[in-house]
Protein backbone atom coordinates (compact mmCIF):
# COMPACT_ATOMS: atom_id res chain seq x y z
CA UNK A 1 0.00 0.00 0.00
CA UNK A 2 2.29 2.41 0.97
CA UNK A 3 4.67 1.30 -1.86
CA UNK A 4 1.99 1.60 -4.50
CA UNK A 5 1.30 5.78 -3.28
CA UNK A 6 4.86 5.62 -3.52
CA UNK A 7 5.05 5.04 -6.79
CA UNK A 8 1.98 6.76 -7.95
CA UNK A 9 3.51 10.08 -6.59
CA UNK A 10 6.29 9.49 -9.12
CA UNK A 11 4.16 9.06 -11.52
CA UNK A 12 2.31 12.06 -11.08
CA UNK A 13 5.27 13.99 -10.71
CA UNK A 14 7.12 12.17 -14.04
CA UNK A 15 3.90 13.83 -16.25
CA UNK A 16 4.15 16.91 -14.61
CA UNK A 17 7.97 17.66 -15.37
CA UNK A 18 7.02 16.45 -18.94
CA UNK A 19 4.66 19.36 -19.09
CA UNK A 20 6.65 21.45 -18.19
CA UNK A 21 9.63 20.72 -19.84
CA UNK A 22 7.49 20.30 -23.14
CA UNK A 23 6.67 23.85 -23.01
CA UNK A 24 8.52 27.30 -22.62
CA UNK A 25 10.92 26.70 -19.09
CA UNK A 26 13.00 29.43 -19.46
CA UNK A 27 17.19 28.96 -18.41
CA UNK A 28 18.96 31.47 -16.92
CA UNK A 29 22.06 33.23 -19.35
CA UNK A 30 25.46 33.25 -17.56
CA UNK A 31 26.53 36.32 -15.78
CA UNK A 32 29.76 38.21 -16.09
CA UNK A 33 31.38 41.58 -14.81
CA UNK A 34 33.36 43.04 -17.21
CA UNK A 35 36.22 45.18 -15.90
CA UNK A 36 35.93 48.92 -17.49
CA UNK A 37 39.41 49.66 -15.75
CA UNK A 38 41.36 47.26 -17.92
CA UNK A 39 42.85 48.09 -21.43
CA UNK A 40 39.69 47.77 -24.01
CA UNK A 41 41.46 44.58 -25.82
CA UNK A 42 41.71 42.94 -22.83
CA UNK A 43 38.10 44.17 -21.03
CA UNK A 44 36.21 40.50 -23.14
CA UNK A 45 38.65 38.46 -23.20
CA UNK A 46 37.07 36.13 -20.26
CA UNK A 47 33.95 36.43 -21.29
CA UNK A 48 34.61 35.44 -25.06
CA UNK A 49 36.99 32.06 -23.91
CA UNK A 50 33.40 30.94 -22.56
CA UNK A 51 31.94 30.41 -26.16
CA UNK A 52 34.09 28.72 -28.23
CA UNK A 53 31.25 29.24 -31.23
CA UNK A 54 31.72 33.08 -31.33
CA UNK A 55 34.24 32.62 -34.61
CA UNK A 56 32.09 30.64 -36.43
CA UNK A 57 29.03 32.71 -35.60
CA UNK A 58 30.77 35.61 -36.78
CA UNK A 59 31.75 33.74 -40.20
CA UNK A 60 28.22 32.16 -40.69
CA UNK A 61 26.31 35.90 -40.51
CA UNK A 62 28.94 37.48 -43.30
CA UNK A 63 28.02 34.47 -45.80
CA UNK A 64 24.74 34.55 -45.08
CA UNK A 65 23.52 38.03 -44.06
CA UNK A 66 26.07 40.43 -45.54
CA UNK A 67 25.19 41.49 -49.22
CA UNK A 68 28.33 41.08 -51.64
CA UNK A 69 27.72 44.21 -52.73
CA UNK A 70 28.99 45.97 -49.25
CA UNK A 71 32.54 43.97 -48.29
CA UNK A 72 34.29 46.39 -49.90
CA UNK A 73 33.24 49.15 -47.74
CA UNK A 74 32.64 46.77 -44.26
CA UNK A 75 36.98 45.73 -45.40
CA UNK A 76 37.59 49.84 -45.11
CA UNK A 77 35.90 49.87 -42.00
CA UNK A 78 37.72 46.47 -41.03
CA UNK A 79 41.31 48.26 -42.34
CA UNK A 80 40.94 51.54 -40.02
CA UNK A 81 38.62 50.68 -37.28
CA UNK A 82 39.85 53.57 -34.98
CA UNK A 83 38.59 55.99 -38.15
CA UNK A 84 35.28 55.19 -37.94
CA UNK A 85 34.11 54.10 -34.26
CA UNK A 86 34.08 56.00 -31.48
CA UNK A 87 36.18 54.83 -28.83
CA UNK A 88 36.75 52.14 -27.15
CA UNK A 89 34.92 49.98 -29.54
CA UNK A 90 37.49 49.97 -32.33
CA UNK A 91 39.63 48.48 -29.59
CA UNK A 92 37.45 45.95 -27.82
CA UNK A 93 36.10 44.68 -31.07
CA UNK A 94 39.90 43.80 -31.77
CA UNK A 95 39.83 42.07 -28.52
CA UNK A 96 36.97 40.17 -28.90
CA UNK A 97 38.55 39.14 -32.82
CA UNK A 98 41.79 38.03 -31.38
CA UNK A 99 40.07 36.29 -28.26
CA UNK A 100 37.66 34.42 -30.59
CA UNK A 101 40.38 33.43 -33.24
CA UNK A 102 37.51 35.19 -35.59
CA UNK A 103 39.12 37.54 -38.30
CA UNK A 104 38.04 41.82 -37.32
CA UNK A 105 35.51 42.26 -40.26
CA UNK A 106 33.28 39.31 -39.31
CA UNK A 107 33.25 40.19 -35.44
CA UNK A 108 32.60 43.98 -36.80
CA UNK A 109 29.73 42.39 -39.37
CA UNK A 110 28.11 40.71 -36.30
CA UNK A 111 28.15 43.72 -34.46
CA UNK A 112 26.56 45.37 -37.18
CA UNK A 113 24.12 42.16 -37.83
CA UNK A 114 22.66 42.82 -34.44
CA UNK A 115 21.09 46.11 -34.86
CA UNK A 116 19.79 45.39 -38.37
CA UNK A 117 17.62 42.57 -37.16
CA UNK A 118 15.71 43.02 -33.99
CA UNK A 119 12.15 42.00 -33.64
CA UNK A 120 10.94 43.23 -30.29
CA UNK A 121 8.53 44.19 -27.60
CA UNK A 122 9.41 46.94 -24.70
CA UNK A 123 7.42 48.30 -21.94
CA UNK A 124 8.09 50.92 -19.74
CA UNK A 125 5.30 51.62 -16.67
CA UNK A 126 4.89 53.36 -13.62
CA UNK A 127 3.50 51.39 -10.78
CA UNK A 128 1.41 53.36 -7.81
CA UNK A 129 4.03 53.86 -5.68
CA UNK A 130 5.25 56.07 -8.72
CA UNK A 131 8.25 53.07 -9.50
CA UNK A 132 9.14 53.21 -13.04
CA UNK A 133 9.48 49.72 -14.49
CA UNK A 134 10.66 48.31 -18.10
CA UNK A 135 10.82 45.19 -19.10
CA UNK A 136 11.37 43.55 -23.11
CA UNK A 137 11.53 41.01 -25.24
CA UNK A 138 14.28 40.23 -27.78
CA UNK A 139 12.56 38.50 -31.08
CA UNK A 140 15.52 37.74 -33.47
CA UNK A 141 16.99 36.08 -36.18
CA UNK A 142 13.96 34.40 -37.29
CA UNK A 143 14.64 35.38 -40.87
CA UNK A 144 18.22 34.09 -41.29
CA UNK A 145 17.64 31.32 -38.79
CA UNK A 146 19.71 32.31 -36.47
CA UNK A 147 17.61 32.43 -33.46
CA UNK A 148 18.59 29.30 -31.44
CA UNK A 149 22.66 30.24 -31.84
CA UNK A 150 21.61 33.68 -30.22
CA UNK A 151 20.09 31.62 -27.33
CA UNK A 152 23.01 30.27 -26.71
CA UNK A 153 25.42 33.51 -26.70
CA UNK A 154 23.25 35.26 -24.71
CA UNK A 155 24.31 36.69 -21.22
CA UNK A 156 24.32 39.05 -18.07
CA UNK A 157 27.41 41.41 -18.38
CA UNK A 158 27.86 44.36 -15.20
CA UNK A 159 30.42 46.82 -16.70
CA UNK A 160 32.19 47.75 -13.23
CA UNK A 161 34.65 50.72 -12.87
CA UNK A 162 36.68 49.93 -9.55
CA UNK A 163 34.67 46.99 -8.43
CA UNK A 164 31.16 48.95 -8.44
CA UNK A 165 28.73 48.51 -11.47
CA UNK A 166 28.21 51.66 -13.95
CA UNK A 167 25.72 49.56 -15.91
CA UNK A 168 24.65 46.87 -16.83
CA UNK A 169 23.20 44.80 -19.82
CA UNK A 170 21.87 41.84 -21.33
CA UNK A 171 23.79 41.08 -24.34
CA UNK A 172 25.07 38.73 -27.37
CA UNK A 173 28.34 37.79 -26.26
CA UNK A 174 30.54 39.49 -29.34
CA UNK A 175 28.36 42.54 -29.54
CA UNK A 176 30.64 45.50 -27.93
CA UNK A 177 27.02 47.89 -28.08
CA UNK A 178 24.47 47.38 -25.83
CA UNK A 179 20.01 46.78 -26.74
CA UNK A 180 18.78 46.83 -23.01
CA UNK A 181 20.89 48.07 -20.25
CA UNK A 182 20.31 49.84 -16.93
CA UNK A 183 22.58 52.37 -15.23
CA UNK A 184 21.57 52.04 -11.33
CA UNK A 185 19.83 55.14 -9.97
CA UNK A 186 20.22 56.74 -13.37
CA UNK A 187 17.77 55.33 -15.85
CA UNK A 188 17.18 52.08 -18.02
CA UNK A 189 17.16 51.64 -21.54
CA UNK A 190 16.32 49.38 -24.66
CA UNK A 191 15.47 49.32 -28.34
CA UNK A 192 13.74 47.59 -30.98
CA UNK A 193 14.08 47.60 -34.35
CA UNK A 194 12.54 50.46 -36.98
CA UNK A 195 11.48 49.25 -40.85
CA UNK A 196 13.58 50.75 -42.76
CA UNK A 197 14.31 48.69 -46.07
CA UNK A 198 17.46 48.55 -47.51
CA UNK A 199 19.80 48.53 -44.58
CA UNK A 200 23.36 47.31 -45.55
CA UNK A 201 24.25 50.01 -47.80
CA UNK A 202 22.53 53.13 -46.31
CA UNK A 203 23.90 52.50 -43.03
CA UNK A 204 27.65 52.07 -43.82
CA UNK A 205 27.83 54.92 -46.27
CA UNK A 206 26.25 56.68 -42.77
CA UNK A 207 28.78 55.47 -40.67
CA UNK A 208 32.06 55.93 -43.08
CA UNK A 209 31.08 58.84 -44.68
CA UNK A 210 29.16 60.83 -41.55
CA UNK A 211 30.23 59.08 -38.31
CA UNK A 212 26.76 58.12 -37.59
CA UNK A 213 27.03 55.98 -34.66
CA UNK A 214 25.51 52.38 -34.98
CA UNK A 215 22.52 52.29 -32.22
CA UNK A 216 24.17 50.00 -29.88
CA UNK A 217 26.81 52.08 -29.31
CA UNK A 218 25.36 55.09 -28.75
CA UNK A 219 23.07 52.92 -25.97
CA UNK A 220 25.94 52.07 -24.14
CA UNK A 221 27.76 55.24 -24.54
CA UNK A 222 24.85 56.81 -23.06
CA UNK A 223 25.13 54.29 -20.08
CA UNK A 224 28.67 55.09 -19.45
CA UNK A 225 28.43 59.17 -19.77
CA UNK A 226 24.80 60.16 -18.55
CA UNK A 227 23.38 59.44 -15.20
CA UNK A 228 19.69 61.05 -15.30
CA UNK A 229 16.56 60.02 -17.40
CA UNK A 230 16.65 63.50 -18.94
CA UNK A 231 20.61 63.28 -19.70
CA UNK A 232 19.45 59.68 -21.70
CA UNK A 233 16.82 61.11 -23.21
CA UNK A 234 18.35 64.39 -24.73
CA UNK A 235 21.56 62.28 -25.91
CA UNK A 236 19.19 59.93 -27.91
CA UNK A 237 17.24 62.10 -29.22
CA UNK A 238 20.43 64.65 -30.54
CA UNK A 239 22.30 62.16 -32.03
CA UNK A 240 22.45 60.92 -35.40
CA UNK A 241 22.27 57.02 -36.11
CA UNK A 242 22.75 54.12 -38.67
CA UNK A 243 19.95 53.11 -38.16
CA UNK A 244 16.17 54.15 -36.95
CA UNK A 245 15.36 52.56 -34.00
CA UNK A 246 12.70 52.80 -31.24
CA UNK A 247 14.38 53.96 -28.19
CA UNK A 248 12.45 52.83 -24.73
CA UNK A 249 13.80 54.53 -21.77
CA UNK A 250 12.80 54.60 -18.23
CA UNK A 251 13.86 56.77 -15.46
CA UNK A 252 14.96 56.34 -11.50
CA UNK A 253 11.63 58.87 -10.63
CA UNK A 254 8.02 59.04 -11.18
CA UNK A 255 6.99 59.83 -14.55
CA UNK A 256 9.72 59.34 -15.98
CA UNK A 257 9.01 57.19 -19.04
CA UNK A 258 9.47 57.76 -23.19
CA UNK A 259 9.46 55.68 -26.55
CA UNK A 260 11.82 57.98 -29.09
CA UNK A 261 10.86 57.16 -32.46
CA UNK A 262 13.88 57.95 -34.38
CA UNK A 263 14.78 58.53 -38.12
CA UNK A 264 18.59 58.76 -39.03
CA UNK A 265 19.10 62.18 -38.72
CA UNK A 266 16.44 63.24 -36.22
CA UNK A 267 13.92 62.08 -33.65
CA UNK A 268 10.14 61.63 -35.26
CA UNK A 269 8.30 61.85 -31.80
CA UNK A 270 8.68 61.55 -28.04
CA UNK A 271 6.36 59.83 -26.61
CA UNK A 272 5.60 59.96 -22.41
CA UNK A 273 4.27 58.51 -19.80
CA UNK A 274 0.86 60.98 -19.00
CA UNK A 275 0.07 59.74 -15.06
CA UNK A 276 -2.79 62.25 -15.20
CA UNK A 277 -4.07 60.91 -18.09
CA UNK A 278 -4.09 57.95 -17.31
CA UNK A 279 -1.15 56.73 -19.78
CA UNK A 280 0.78 54.87 -17.09
CA UNK A 281 2.47 52.63 -19.44
CA UNK A 282 3.31 52.59 -22.93
CA UNK A 283 4.40 49.56 -25.30
CA UNK A 284 6.64 49.39 -28.28
CA UNK A 285 7.30 46.71 -30.49
CA UNK A 286 8.48 47.54 -34.08
CA UNK A 287 5.63 49.44 -35.55
CA UNK A 288 5.27 53.84 -34.88
CA UNK A 289 2.65 53.95 -32.07
CA UNK A 290 0.53 56.32 -33.72
CA UNK A 291 -0.52 54.05 -36.23
CA UNK A 292 -1.56 50.46 -36.25
CA UNK A 293 0.39 47.20 -36.11
CA UNK A 294 -0.14 45.48 -39.42
CA UNK A 295 -2.78 42.53 -38.51
CA UNK A 296 -0.10 39.96 -39.45
CA UNK A 297 2.31 41.07 -36.75
CA UNK A 298 0.57 42.41 -33.83
CA UNK A 299 1.98 41.81 -30.27
CA UNK A 300 0.81 45.18 -29.10
CA UNK A 301 -2.93 44.68 -28.45
CA UNK A 302 -1.91 41.31 -26.27
CA UNK A 303 0.65 43.00 -24.50
CA UNK A 304 -1.81 46.02 -23.72
CA UNK A 305 -4.44 43.57 -22.86
CA UNK A 306 -2.18 41.64 -20.17
CA UNK A 307 -1.40 45.15 -18.58
CA UNK A 308 -4.79 46.39 -18.61
CA UNK A 309 -5.57 42.60 -17.24
CA UNK A 310 -3.17 43.08 -14.38
CA UNK A 311 -3.63 46.56 -13.40
CA UNK A 312 -1.06 49.18 -12.56
CA UNK A 313 -1.25 48.76 -8.45
CA UNK A 314 0.06 44.95 -9.42
CA UNK A 315 3.30 45.58 -11.71
CA UNK A 316 6.01 43.71 -10.33
CA UNK A 317 8.64 41.17 -12.21
CA UNK A 318 6.43 38.57 -12.08
CA UNK A 319 3.64 40.25 -13.44
CA UNK A 320 5.48 41.95 -16.46
CA UNK A 321 7.34 38.74 -17.04
CA UNK A 322 4.17 37.05 -17.25
CA UNK A 323 2.63 40.09 -19.86
CA UNK A 324 5.88 39.29 -21.78
CA UNK A 325 4.76 35.80 -21.89
CA UNK A 326 1.60 36.24 -23.62
CA UNK A 327 1.46 34.06 -27.01
CA UNK A 328 2.41 36.25 -29.79
CA UNK A 329 4.33 38.73 -27.42
CA UNK A 330 6.48 35.72 -26.66
CA UNK A 331 7.17 33.64 -29.80
CA UNK A 332 9.23 31.30 -31.65
CA UNK A 333 11.94 34.11 -32.64
CA UNK A 334 12.02 34.81 -28.65
CA UNK A 335 15.18 34.67 -27.72
CA UNK A 336 15.41 36.41 -23.81
CA UNK A 337 12.80 38.24 -21.62
CA UNK A 338 14.55 41.23 -19.59
CA UNK A 339 13.14 43.31 -16.46
CA UNK A 340 14.53 46.42 -14.95
CA UNK A 341 14.14 49.09 -12.44
CA UNK A 342 16.72 52.29 -12.28
CA UNK A 343 14.97 53.40 -9.34
CA UNK A 344 15.00 49.19 -7.83
CA UNK A 345 18.65 47.54 -9.39
CA UNK A 346 18.27 44.67 -7.87
CA UNK A 347 15.19 43.96 -10.13
CA UNK A 348 17.47 43.69 -13.40
CA UNK A 349 17.59 40.14 -14.82
CA UNK A 350 17.07 37.94 -17.51
CA UNK A 351 15.69 34.50 -19.26
CA UNK A 352 16.39 32.54 -22.01
CA UNK A 353 13.38 31.88 -23.49
CA UNK A 354 12.52 28.27 -25.65
CA UNK A 355 8.88 29.13 -26.47
CA UNK A 356 7.51 26.52 -28.86
CA UNK A 357 3.95 26.87 -29.04
CA UNK A 358 3.14 26.93 -25.09
CA UNK A 359 4.67 29.41 -22.84
CA UNK A 360 4.87 29.21 -19.16
CA UNK A 361 3.69 32.53 -17.98
CA UNK A 362 5.28 32.09 -14.33
CA UNK A 363 9.11 33.29 -13.43
CA UNK A 364 11.50 29.76 -13.03
CA UNK A 365 12.19 30.51 -9.80
CA UNK A 366 8.35 30.17 -8.99
CA UNK A 367 8.47 26.95 -10.51
CA UNK A 368 11.19 25.92 -8.59
CA UNK A 369 9.67 26.71 -5.86
CA UNK A 370 6.92 24.04 -7.05
CA UNK A 371 8.96 21.55 -8.13
CA UNK A 372 10.26 21.59 -4.55
CA UNK A 373 6.99 21.10 -2.73
CA UNK A 374 6.43 18.29 -4.90
CA UNK A 375 9.57 16.65 -4.72
CA UNK A 376 9.27 16.87 -0.58
CA UNK A 377 5.65 15.41 -0.80
CA UNK A 378 7.22 12.20 -2.63
CA UNK A 379 9.54 11.87 -0.04
CA UNK A 380 6.93 10.99 2.80
C1 LIG B 1 23.29 25.52 -27.95
O1 LIG B 1 23.89 24.94 -26.81
C2 LIG B 1 23.40 23.65 -26.52
C3 LIG B 1 24.00 23.22 -25.21
O2 LIG B 1 25.32 23.61 -25.08
C4 LIG B 1 23.76 22.72 -27.66
O3 LIG B 1 23.26 21.43 -27.40
C5 LIG B 1 23.13 23.26 -28.93
O4 LIG B 1 23.54 22.48 -30.02
C6 LIG B 1 23.55 24.68 -29.16
N1 LIG B 1 22.82 25.17 -30.29
C7 LIG B 1 23.36 25.90 -31.24
C8 LIG B 1 22.48 26.30 -32.36
O5 LIG B 1 24.53 26.25 -31.21
C1 LIG C 1 15.15 62.44 -9.38
O1 LIG C 1 14.67 63.59 -8.74
C2 LIG C 1 15.60 64.17 -7.85
C3 LIG C 1 14.91 65.28 -7.10
O2 LIG C 1 14.00 65.96 -7.91
C4 LIG C 1 16.79 64.67 -8.64
O3 LIG C 1 17.75 65.25 -7.78
C5 LIG C 1 17.42 63.49 -9.36
O4 LIG C 1 18.47 63.93 -10.19
C6 LIG C 1 16.39 62.76 -10.21
N1 LIG C 1 17.00 61.56 -10.71
C7 LIG C 1 17.00 61.25 -12.00
C8 LIG C 1 17.69 59.99 -12.34
O5 LIG C 1 16.47 61.93 -12.85
C1 LIG D 1 -6.24 49.22 -22.35
O1 LIG D 1 -6.77 50.25 -21.53
C2 LIG D 1 -6.73 51.54 -22.14
C3 LIG D 1 -7.16 52.55 -21.11
O2 LIG D 1 -8.34 52.16 -20.47
C4 LIG D 1 -7.63 51.54 -23.35
O3 LIG D 1 -7.57 52.78 -24.00
C5 LIG D 1 -7.13 50.47 -24.32
O4 LIG D 1 -8.01 50.36 -25.43
C6 LIG D 1 -7.04 49.13 -23.63
N1 LIG D 1 -6.40 48.22 -24.58
C7 LIG D 1 -6.68 46.92 -24.68
C8 LIG D 1 -6.00 46.16 -25.76
O5 LIG D 1 -7.41 46.33 -23.88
Amino acid sequence: MGRLSHSLYCCVFIVFVTVLVSSDVPTKPKVYTLNLDLPPEERWMHIVKDFPQLAEIADTITRRVIPEDVYPLVDQLAQELDKYLPEPFAQEIRGIAKASGADVGGIVMANLFYEATAFCTSIVAQDTNGLIWHARNLDYGGKYGFTEMLKNITAIVHFQKGGKTVYSAVTYVGFAGIVTGQRPYGFTISIDERDQGAWWMNALVALLDRQAWPVGFLIRKTLEEETTFEGALDRIVTTDTIAEGYFIIGGANSSQGAVVTRARLQADNIWKLDIPNGRWYLVETNYDHWVDPPATDNRRTPAMKALNSTGQQNINKGTLFEVLSEPLVVNRHTTYTATMSAGKPDVFDAWVRHYNGQASKRLPEVLQKKFFKIEKNTLK
